[in-house]
């Protein structure tokens, strides 16, 4: 279950209503998919994509995505600094920002124009999508791991786009679901 954070206004937001509500009112869409499918979350990328069929095709039928794949990061991946730090500064995407996880955990921050910054941190269950053209920027927490379903319109165009606005360094990717590891 998703914790939402509004720093600017000292607000937590905790439970599946509020987060789902606040969330839709900038246009992130929130959803936690029950995690009832008969696999483990470290099972091979096609079985957890056959797990998941129901509700990707659902969600790509609605978003016109067409390809589905599945993402592992651990502290153990090479390069793992370099990767983090081309999405832990603010930036768009030509096309949506589509994760549902699976294991691990990680802060998203979402810039709205005209609104506060609001930090989403994510774990197992949860599946957020950050449309197309939002700002946004993205830490992992202090397990540094995170497995995730993605969904893409087109792969190859998925490439961050730099706003440069240093907005990003006025907020801490707090994970307040790892406290207990730091
Ligand atoms: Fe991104």
């Amino acid at each position: 279950m998703a914790i939402v954070r509004i720093p600017e206004q000292g607000q937590t937001l905790k439970s599946k209503e509020s987060v789902t509500e606040y969330l839709a009112g900038i246009n992130i869409e929130y959803q936690t998919w029950i995690p009832s499918h008969p696999t483990s979350a470290d099972a091979p990328a096609e079985e957890i994509l056959r797990a998941y069929k129901r509700e990707i095709d659902e969600l790509k039928a609605r978003g016109g995505y067409v390809t589905a794949d599945v993402i592992n990061v651990t502290r153990n991946t090479p390069n793992l600094d370099a990767m983090l730090a081309k999405f832990s500064r603010e930036h768009l995407h030509d096309e949506d920002e589509v994760r549902f996880i699976l294991a691990g955990h990680g802060v998203f921050h979402i810039h709205p124009v005209g609104k506060p910054v609001v930090a989403i941190e994510v774990e197992s269950g949860d599946l957020i999508r950050v449309p197309r053209g939002t700002w946004h920027w993205f830490d992992l927490c202090a397990d540094r791991q995170i497995r995730a379903i993605r969904l893409f319109q087109d792969a190859s165009g998925w490439t961050p786009v730099y706003t440069d606005s240093g907005e990003e360094t006025k907020y801490e990717p707090v994970c307040l679901g790892m406290s207990y590891l730091q």
